[in-house]
Formats: structure tokens, sequence, C-alpha cells
């Protein structure tokens, strides 16, 4: 049997040219394939390989009687309706650890720009000014970081922030007060003595129904006056709306987001039109060690799985 591999997102070559060289395998990576070529060609597919931008629901899920797996070259399976999925048998597999450093070093540079105004400065001189008052921002060193969501990725922000003398506070339902101290990590016993403490708030949460929307107005004003807020988690941890009246009270001084809760975000996507605020459009895994790293394993995961029944890596509705 001939297995169909389609891969709808773009997705390091490495990895479709891993499968392609299978002769049990027949792979189809046009890259960025639009939603009706996708639909198009779902019916023969057996298997996916999909970053964030193809969202399998059950319209596309509707279209693809023969598939039999998804792998997720990367963590989030946000964009894969998981409980329709898994009722089909249709096996969903991750790989969670091959763009932890990525994203982890992207936190901090999301931070360092914050807290140094870089790319307004940027901006700025872009524009022809030379203004070296408006852009005055605040060292690191000795300010508290809470980092909510203790994983692999919160874990190993901590350890950057430490280089920068930062005090590490965080929480995390799953994860113990020993196991967050090995890390450098001061485990608070609610989210709301984070947000006390905070001078940063990075987010590596996943959305679920309790994370959805963590950030709003209530949790908002429980926080210390002037926090900056960076999430390279999932937009929809945050509610824009009480998120974009805080940083026009001051109530927060600065926030950078890297994910929306659409993507892309539409052009009127508040927290795209305050100056306190920096965007990019989803870039933490965005490294090529990344990139051919979550590819390979997932066409590995694909391969082993399909060929020799040895699925690993196998996410499940809870
Ligand atoms: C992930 O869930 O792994 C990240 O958001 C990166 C990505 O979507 O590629």
């Amino acid at each position: 049997m001939t297995w169909h591999i389609l891969v709808p997102d773009n997705v390091n070559r490495r990895a479709t040219d891993l499968l392609a060289a299978i002769p049990d395998f027949r792979v189809t990576a046009p890259g960025n394939m639009p939603r009706n070529e996708v639909l198009a060609e779902i019916g023969s597919a057996h298997a996916l390989i999909i970053r964030s931008a193809t969202t399998v629901d059950a319209e596309l899920l509707a279209a693809a009687p023969k598939l039999r797996a998804i792998a997720r070259a990367g963590v989030g399976v946000d964009n894969v309706d998981l409980e329709a999925a898994l009722a089909r048998g249709i096996i969903v597999v991750n790989t969670p650890g091959g763009n932890t450093i990525s994203t982890a070093e992207y936190t901090l540079a999301l931070m360092l720009a914050l807290a140094r105004h870089i790319p307004q400065g940027h901006a700025s001189l872009s524009a022809g000014n030379w203004d070296r008052v408006a852009f005055g921002g605040v060292e690191l060193q000795g300010l508290t970081l809470g980092i909510i969501g203790m994983g692999r990725i919160g874990r190993e922000v901590a350890a950057r922030a430490g280089a920068f003398d930062m005090v590490c506070i965080g929480y995390d339902p799953y994860v113990d007060a020993r196991s967050a101290h090995t890390a450098g990590i001061e485990k608070q016993d609610s989210l709301e003595q984070v947000f006390a403490r905070a001078d940063f708030l990075t987010l590596h949460a996943l959305v679920t129904p309790e994370t959805r929307h963590m950030i709003n107005a209530t949790s908002l004003e429980l926080m210390k006056p002037g926090i900056r807020i960076i999430n390279a988690a999932r937009g929809a941890l945050i509610d824009e709306t009480a998120l974009t009246a805080a940083l026009q009270s001051g109530q927060v001084a600065g926030a950078a987001v890297d994910v929306y809760p659409e993507e892309p975000p539409p052009v009127d996507y508040p927290l795209l039109n305050l100056p306190n605020v920096i965007h990019t459009p989803h870039l933490a895994a965005s490294t090529d060690g990344a990139q051919v790293r979550v590819a390979i394993e997932a066409a590995e995961l694909l391969r082993d799985g399909l060929l020799r029944d040895d699925w690993r890596n196998v996410v499940s509705s809870d």
C-alpha cells in the first residue's frame, strides 16, 4: 500500500524529502496551500503534516475519509478539532521539544525589546527623527518575572532571565514547588500572587477552558501597576479589549504579542494599533534549527506510526 502524505503548510523540505525517499509514501507538499486546494487534495490523504496555518476542523475532516493520522510540526494542537479527530480514530501526534529553545530565546528578545523600546526607536530613526528622550527604558536586573506555565518553555525562559539577574516567580497547577525551584522559579500558590508581584509577565500556557482569557479585566486589575506583558504562547489567553484598556490607562506599561486569536489578525485587531505594543507575526519558533527539528520529528513519527504501528507523542483529548 502507498501512503499519501499531504503537507499543506510550509514545513521544512528535509521532512518531506525523508518521507518521499521511502517507496511506501507519496508526498504532496507544494507549501502554503490555500484552503480550497487542501480540501481538493485531502480526500486521498492518509496523513497530514501541519503547522499552525491549516485548521483541521469538521469540514476538513469530512472531506478526508482515508485520514489515519495528523502530525503537528510544533506543540499546539489548538488548530485541530481533537475531539472530532479522535472520535474518528485519527491519531494526532506533535513534536513538543523541538522549538523550546527558539521560543524561550524569542521571549527574552521580546522582553528586552519591550524594556528598551527597541522597535519604537528603530521606527523613529527610520522616519528621520533623532529622539534620545522618548524611548528611555528599564533595566531587567532585580525585576520580577512572572512565568505562567512552567513547562519546557517556561523553564528555559527562567534560565535565561536568571542570567539577567531577574527574580523568577511562577504558577502552574501541574508543577510542584520543588521542581519549579530546580528550574530557578519560586512557585506561587495562585495566579493572583504572581500578578501582584510581577514587573514582567510571560505566558507559556496552553489554551483550555480554564486559561482562555486568563488575562482579562479582573486579572489586569490585580496586577502591579506598570507591569509589562509578553505573549508568545497563544492569542486566546488574552482578552484583547481588556488589555487595550489597561494599556491605554497605564495600568499595563507595555505588551509584546507574537500570537493572535485569529492568524493573521484582522487589521482592526486592537493590540495592533497601540504605541506601547510590540507585535510580530507568530515568529517565536521560526528559526532554522527549530523548523528542521520539528519537521523531521513529525515525519519520523508518521513513518514509524504508519509503517510499524509505533506511535509516539500521541496527543489525547484531556
Ligand atoms: C507551536 O505550537 O509549536 C508554536 O506556536 C510554533 C508553530 O506554530 O509553529
